[in-house]
């Protein structure tokens, strides 16, 4: 056979494989598991000591700006929100112990773990709300919402710097990669006083949504699963506990740390078809 024949069928061959694989591939794509939908979240305030009243949202915003400079992130959060119990309330919130959440900075500690604002607010779920569930709903939805939002949206009255940051979307909850790609997407250094002032504003921002959200659930009209994330959903049909697979427990936005490979891509329906299911 002369080369070019030869040629003619490998490449006749490939392009039939391809068509095959690709045919494969859609035939084997697994059920997709239904969208988690919004709906309401069922919350039976039992007896608890940390009592609430409904919060002004933009008011607590501010409150976390202005806070921002005495503790960083975790810590103006959390006060921003107790600050205005104990005015309210007095004790137990009054020798509440703030200060401890300092710790919370630049993802714990300056770790690049949690964001820190994103720590205080589930800190501030954990304390008023017992029930360990609606706890997790809570913070999910929160953490969900932070992950495809585009931030900071907050306009402060009095701006500690005099520069307006440009939003981006972290796609993590993590510190190290909200920072990231707010600078990459923006040109400052993550060791800029831009940066700073661009989590100063983040920081109110989440406060101002676990305020409405506390308001929501304490009234008896909050909506969970507002925000569902549909790769993560895809991804955990087949990983997550009801999936064949069963290795993976996480929720967080999966393509921030994993690209798929192209093995993966290609390969993986038809392999999860016929696996067995690892238990
Ligand atoms: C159709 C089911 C299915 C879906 C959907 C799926 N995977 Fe997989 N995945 C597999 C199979 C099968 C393997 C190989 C596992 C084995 O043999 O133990 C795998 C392996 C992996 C591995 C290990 C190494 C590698 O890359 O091959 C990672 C990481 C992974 N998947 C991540 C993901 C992510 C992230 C998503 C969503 C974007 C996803 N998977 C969606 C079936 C799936
Ligand atoms: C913060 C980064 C990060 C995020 C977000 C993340 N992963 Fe991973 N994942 C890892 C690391 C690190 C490993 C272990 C090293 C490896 O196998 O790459 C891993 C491993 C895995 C594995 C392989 C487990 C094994 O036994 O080989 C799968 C499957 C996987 N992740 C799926 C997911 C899915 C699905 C999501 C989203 C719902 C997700 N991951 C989100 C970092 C992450």
């Amino acid at each position: 056979m002369d080369r070019r024949k030869a040629m003619k069928i490998t490449t006749g061959a490939f392009a039939l494989g391809g068509v095959g694989l690709f045919t494969l591939t859609n035939v084997f794509k697994p059920e997709k598991k239904p969208d988690v939908l919004p709906q309401k979240l069922q919350f039976n305030p039992e007896e608890n000591k940390w009592n609430f009243f409904t919060l002004d949202p933009v008011i607590t915003a501010q409150l976390a700006y202005d806070y921002y400079n005495e503790g960083s992130c975790m810590f103006a959060t959390i006060k921003s929100i107790i600050s205005q119990l104990v005015k309210k309330i007095g004790e137990p919130y009054t020798s509440f112990p703030v200060n401890m959440f300092k710790y919370g900075h630049g993802g714990i500690g300056g770790y690049g773990s949690v964001c820190g604002a994103l720590n205080g607010a589930a800190a501030i779920i954990g304390l008023l709300i017992p029930d360990k569930k609606v706890q997790d709903n809570m913070i999910n939805d929160i953490f969900q919402w932070y992950e495809k939002e585009s931030f900071p949206q907050f306009n402060p009255v009095n701006p500690k710097l005099d520069f307006t940051p440009s939003a981006s979307i972290s796609n993590s909850v993590l510190c190290h990669a909200s920072n990231t790609n707010w600078s990459k997407a923006s040109g400052y250094t993550v060791s800029s006083n831009e940066r700073k002032e661009r989590c100063r504003r983040l920081t109110a921002d989440v406060a101002q949504k676990v305020a409405a959200s506390l308001n929501e659930i304490f009234t008896n009209v909050y909506v969970t699963n507002s925000v569902s994330n549909d790769e993560a959903t895809t991804c955990m049909a087949c990983h997550g506990n009801e999936g064949k697979i069963k290795n993976t427990s996480v929720k967080m936005s999966c393509t921030s740390c994993h690209s798929e490979s192209v093995g993966h891509h290609v390969f993986a329906d038809v392999h999860y078809k016929f696996m067995k299911e690892q238990l």
